[in-house]
């Protein structure tokens, strides 16, 4: 069984769903849960949920490739397959790209490579798009950048504020990251396959 790991910096909500996902599924284990914040809420659902966590500040670290490779060397320890970033808002250097190269997912809340960043809701809203949406790709070296992997729109409605917005990409979010996750690792999702499939038939449907 694949071993996951997750790295979030905020509420966790996608860490939750992913967890239950796989408990259902058992095709993959979540094994632990890392954040760069100490007071996260995603802590208190991993302690809620019992997936081991840890956290540190890159701050108490001398500099930030120190503390990245706290994460590697905590996610080698856990014998970590693949590495999901939920909500997890720092760039991923060279120590932990190198140690799991094209083995880091990231998923952003905006239909990439529109509104890259922390706030692509309320950018989305503020630009006045009509339709905005979810993006899940292989993690690189820039930030929301990288082959992407699957992306489904939302739409906006008048009057949505970023809350509304956001909770209707959150659901979105929560029903397909964990699949992408599962069909990425069993070899059902290949970059090369997704080349593949645009080339021929360029559609949002890519058939999970
Ligand atoms: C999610 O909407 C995720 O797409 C976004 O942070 C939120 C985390 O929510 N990520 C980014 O903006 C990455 N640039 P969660 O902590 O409840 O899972």
């Amino acid at each position: 069984m694949s071993k996951l790991a997750v790295l979030a910096s905020g509420s966790g909500s996608n860490f939750e769903a992913m967890v239950h996902y796989f408990r259902q599924q058992a095709t993959a284990d979540i094994v632990l849960l890392l954040s760069d914040q100490p007071q996260a809420q995603c802590l208190n659902r991993a302690e809620r949920l019992g997936v081991p966590a840890a956290a540190q500040r890159v701050r108490d670290f001398p500099d930030k490739d120190s503390y990245e490779r706290w994460i590697r060397d905590t996610l080698l320890d856990s014998a970590v397959d693949m590495v999901v970033l939920a909500g997890y808002m720092r760039l991923c250097g060279p120590t932990l790209l190198q140690a799991f190269d094209h083995r880091i997912l990231n998923i952003h809340p905006a239909l990439l490579p529109s509104f890259p960043g922390k706030h692509a809701v309320e950018q989305a809203l503020d630009y006045g798009v009509q339709v905005s949406g979810v993006t899940i790709h292989v993690v690189d070296e820039g930030m929301d950048t990288g082959p992407i992997l699957y992306q489904e729109p939302v739409p906006v409605f008048a009057g949505d504020t970023p809350e509304t917005l956001q909770k209707r990409i959150a659901s979105v979010e929560h029903r397909m990251y964990p699949r992408v996750v599962e069909a990425y690792f069993q070899g059902e999702v290949t970059l090369k396959a997704r080349r593949a499939i645009w080339k021929e038939e360029p559609t949002w449907d890519c058939g999970f």
